[in-house]
Parts: C-alpha cells; structure tokens; sequence
C-alpha cells in the first residue's frame, strides 16, 4: 500500500509533468497471451517524445486512490501510442487494460525516462538486451537505429530477446525484416523453455548467456537492459565482471509498484 503521503507528492509531480488523456482505438494479441494496445491523445495532439521513453497511466482503484502503471512505447514518435502488455495474474493494471473498450480514455503522464540511445565515439556497437515486452523500447527506437547505421559504416548493433517460446517472440517479424536490410543489425530470440529451435536466429537459455559469444568491448560497447528486474541484475553482475562501468550500462526495470 501506498503511504498518503506518497500520493500527495505523486500529484504534485504529476502536475509538475505533461498530463493528458488518451483514448483507446485498437488492440491486437502480439503473441498469445501479449497484447498491443493503440491510443490516440483525446485532444487529438500529436504526442512527442524519444523512442525509449515510456507514459504512465493514472488508473483509478476502488479505494479512491490514484495508481500509476508505467508502459514503455512501442512505436517511433507519431500522431498515435503503442503499448505492448503482458499479463500478471490477479494484477490490478492488467484487469483494466486488457478489458479496455474502444473509446475508452485514461489519464496519463510522461513521456518520461532515460532509456534512450546515445552517441558514442569511434567503432562500438550497441548491444540491446530485453525479456517480454521489454522490446518495445528497441521497436521504438529501429528508424533512429537505421540512421545512426547510415551515419556510422563501423556500428553494429545487436538485439538480444529473452521469451520462453518461440511464438513469445513479439515484433520478431520486425526485427527480422531490419536485419534483413540493415547488414550489421543482428536479431536474437533466447527460448528459456523450449525443447527445439526451429529457426536461425532461435538461441537456447536467457540472454545474458550471449554476452561471452558476443566478443563485447568494454571500452567501446553500450549495452541496453530492459524488463524482468532478475534479468537486469544478473546482466549487470556478468557485464561488472568482463569490465563494464556503470556509465556503459542503460537500464529500465519493468518492476511492479503494487496497489
Ligand atoms: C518504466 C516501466 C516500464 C514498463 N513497461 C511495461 C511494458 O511496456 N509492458 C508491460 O507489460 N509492463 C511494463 N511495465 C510493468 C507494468 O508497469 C506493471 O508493473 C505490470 O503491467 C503489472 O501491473 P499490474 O497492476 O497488472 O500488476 P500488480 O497488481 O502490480 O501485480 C500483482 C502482483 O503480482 C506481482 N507481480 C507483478 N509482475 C509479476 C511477474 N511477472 N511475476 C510474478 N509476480 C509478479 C506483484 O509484485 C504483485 O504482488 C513497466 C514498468 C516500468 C517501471
Ligand atoms: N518483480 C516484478 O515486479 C516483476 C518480475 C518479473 C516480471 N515482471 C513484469 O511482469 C510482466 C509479465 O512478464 P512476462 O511473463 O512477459 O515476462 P518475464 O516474467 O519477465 O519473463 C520473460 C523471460 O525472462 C526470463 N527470465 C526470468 N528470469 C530471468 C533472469 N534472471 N535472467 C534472464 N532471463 C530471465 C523468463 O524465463 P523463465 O520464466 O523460463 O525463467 C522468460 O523467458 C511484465 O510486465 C514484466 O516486466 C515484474
């Protein structure tokens, strides 16, 4: 439970932030239990902000109180919002979002958060490392990846998605497609539980196993974690230990608030 206290100070941050509403005008199943959930701004603004960035949504419980959800965006900047949502049992969130209606509308704030790609000088590449819809960031962020690949013939850039399944895979048709025309852009999916893998870019195990393969450059590399907050931490351990600095380390734990 949430002190009072906390929920003053939440106000004044949110009217400190840009709040607006959204409505709700689509939703299609991602995978088979992940779902994309499209709104537009219901003043109908376009709505600006750096792939990588995340809203969060002002959801309204029983008791009267106000309870904050975060959802990275799943799309580059435009006149509408993508979010991909996994399921958590019994959550409060979940209940709401995925029985959404179309028309519906939300309060929300943002955009928000630090998750986004820099610069970096001389040969590097960027290694992005997601569980889930911890992707989202990633898909949001291909048309800046396409210029910054443009710009730089020495870049590579690596995406690394942990699933249990193969069909878990959400956005793989998109990143596949970008790695087809993007050369030095490579697409991993890791299947923690399956048994077979049934395509080339299918890896057995989480993602972090990668990172020795990879021939990682400490000095040079950045690396990008994003979702399951065991998944962060043990990543963070693994690059600490082949001689990363913090600073070559961005990240954003998908960890939940409770009500
Ligand atoms: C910056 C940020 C960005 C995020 N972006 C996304 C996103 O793009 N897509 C997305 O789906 N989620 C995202 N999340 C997570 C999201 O905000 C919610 O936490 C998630 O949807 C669960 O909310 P809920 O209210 O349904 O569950 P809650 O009511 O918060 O959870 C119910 C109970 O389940 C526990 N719990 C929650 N998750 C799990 C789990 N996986 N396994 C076991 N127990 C669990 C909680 O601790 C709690 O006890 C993001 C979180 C942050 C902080
Ligand atoms: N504490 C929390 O608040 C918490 C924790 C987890 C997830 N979440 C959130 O709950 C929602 C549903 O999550 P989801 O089912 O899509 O995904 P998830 O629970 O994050 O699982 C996605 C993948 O990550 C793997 N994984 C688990 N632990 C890992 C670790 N230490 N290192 C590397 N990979 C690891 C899972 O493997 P296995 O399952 O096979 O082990 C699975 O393949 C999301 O919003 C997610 O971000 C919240």
């Amino acid at each position: 439970m949430w002190p009072l206290v906390g929920h003053a100070q939440v106000d004044i941050a949110v009217m400190e932030l840009n709040q607006f509403k959204i409505k709700h005008i689509g939703s299609t199943m991602l995978t088979p239990s992940v779902a994309q959930l499209t709104f537009i701004r219901s003043d109908q603004l376009p709505f600006g902000f750096i792939p990588g960035q995340f809203i969060t949504f002002l959801l309204p419980h029983a008791s009267g109180k106000t309870i904050p959800r975060s959802y990275s965006l799943a799309n580059s900047p435009g006149d509408k919002l993508d979010i991909a949502i996994a399921p958590v049992a019994g959550g409060f969130a979940t209940s709401i979002l995925f029985n959404l209606k179309i028309g519906d509308e939300l309060h929300c704030v943002g955009p928000k958060g630090r998750l986004i790609l820099q610069t970096v000088e001389g040969p590097s590449q960027y290694i992005l490392v997601a569980t889930g819809t911890g992707v989202a960031p990633y898909r949001s962020m291909l048309p800046a990846i396409a210029q910054r690949l443009e710009a730089d013939a020495k870049l590579k850039v690596t995406l690394l998605l942990g699933v249990r399944y193969a069909n878990d895979l959400l956005y793989a048709e998109d990143f596949i497609a970008f790695a087809q025309k993007y050369e030095r852009f490579h697409f991993r999916g890791y299947l923690s539980r399956a048994d077979v893998l049934t395509a080339p870019y299918h890896y057995a195990g989480y993602v972090q196993s990668a990172f020795e393969a990879l021939n990682l450059n400490p000095m040079t590399d950045l690396v990008y974690l994003c979702g399951n907050p065991y998944m962060i931490d043990d990543s963070i351990e693994k690059l600490q230990t082949m001689g990363f600095n913090p600073q070559r380390i961005k990240r954003e734990k998908y960890i939940s608030r409770g009500v």
